[in-house]
């Protein structure tokens, strides 16, 4: 059972006008088992949170707990806690084996049992083969893999990875995640993972955190944070996303929020936040594919002419910019239909965006 709590986690750097606020006031559980991950732009300070619970910083304020324990003043070598590293960070001049080895060797384990721990992550990760091998002579995916199977060889009640598969080609990255994944589920492992890749840690995780600027936005499963953003940052940062600026104009019996954009725009909101008051400035937000297009003009509301401005084809979506009237582009994603592919810039297109599909944050 490994619990990591971090109350209240502070964390700064340099004094004066260099002082920089890396992690501001974190408050966050990862709970046993479970494959958490950190998301935000690079210098939103993920790294330094891992670094944190590893053990390589002291907060400036708040506590680190895990398994009910402050570890605050705990050295990271006793904190039974394994890191992947997005470099690797492997040792040139040992072979595969031996880097396995070399955390075993450093806490003073009897050979024997060094020898069977580092053959046994070694056969985890597949790479029993390369054992005799340098890192210099495996692929970058292969390197990964030594580095995982180093990290668990100290059997760490906590792996953290830190954009563990950023140097890898997009084919390899996808195929090394969802191995990431099986390992973890198979050894029951509880793990905090690290990346600023959003469709990465929405495929992975069973919660995520976004944050931005050393701040939390929102903690929650993947579909909630994607469907259900509470804030401006997190609708942006996830997926293809169209955000309007509005003021709510009523709430309406059947509980849609009627909004009115600054252009005159009005369209009906049915999900997110609709316990907003008449007068109140809103953002509305959808999805690229949530809008649908009607180049014949169907019925209903929020019904929005437009025109086109951009059309890509990317095989199994269209997508198309539509600006309009007031200037704004809409982005939409559809299945590339026979009447949608004949499309092109400077057509006019009527858009729809179905209420319960337009998100009031
Ligand atoms: N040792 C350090 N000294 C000074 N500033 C640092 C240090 N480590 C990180 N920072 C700053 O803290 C912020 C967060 O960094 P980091 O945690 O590495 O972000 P991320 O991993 O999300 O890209 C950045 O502004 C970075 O420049
Ligand atoms: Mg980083």
């Amino acid at each position: 059972m490994t619990e990591i709590v971090l109350r209240n986690v502070t964390k700064e750097f340099g004094a004066g006008d260099d002082r920089v606020i890396a992690v501001d006031d974190l408050t966050v559980t990862v709970q046993d088992q479970e494959f958490f991950s950190l998301l935000g732009p690079s210098g939103c300070g993920k790294t330094t949170t891992l670094r944190l619970i590893a053990g390589f910083e002291r907060p400036s304020k708040g506590q680190v707990i895990i398994d009910g324990q402050t570890v605050n003043d705990i050295p990271p070598n006793r904190r039974q806690i394994g890191i992947v590293f997005q470099s690797y960070a492997l040792f040139p001049h040992l072979t595969v084996f031996e880097n396995c080895a070399f955390g075993l060797h450093a806490r003073g384990l009897p050979e024997p049992e060094i020898q069977d721990k580092a053959n046994e992550v070694l056969k985890l990760v597949h790479l029993s083969e390369m054992a005799d091998r340098r890192p210099s002579q495996l692929s970058g995916g292969q390197q990964q893999r030594v580095a995982i199977a180093r990290s668990l060889a100290i059997e760490p009640r906590i792996i953290l990875f830190d954009e563990p598969l950023s140097n890898l080609d997009a084919k390899l990255r996808v195929e090394m995640r969802g191995e990431l994944v099986r390992l973890q589920r198979r050894l029951g492992i509880t793990a905090l993972y690290v990346t600023h890749d959003q469709e990465e840690a929405l495929a992975i995780s069973d919660r995520v955190a976004v944050l931005d600027a050393g701040r939390l936005q929102q903690v929650g499963e993947p579909w909630e944070l994607y469907e259900h953003p509470q804030t401006h940052f997190v609708a942006d940062f996830l997926g293809r996303t169209n955000l309007i600026e509005a003021t709510v104009v009523e709430r309406q019996a059947n509980s849609w929020l009627h909004v009115r954009t600054a252009s005159g725009l009005e369209l009906l909101a049915g999900a997110g936040r609709l316990d907003r008051t008449a007068g109140q400035t809103v953002w509305v937000t959808t999805k690229a594919e949530k809008i649908q297009i009607h180049p014949n003009d169907g019925g209903g509301v929020n019904l929005i002419p437009g025109t086109v401005t951009e059309v890509q084809y990317i095989g199994p979506k269209l997508d198309l910019s539509v600006q309009l009237d007031d200037g704004q582009i809409l982005l939409t994603s559809n299945e590339p239909t026979l009447e949608l592919r004949r499309l092109q810039r400077g057509d006019p297109v009527t858009i729809q965006i179905p209420p319960e599909m337009l998100y009031v944050i």
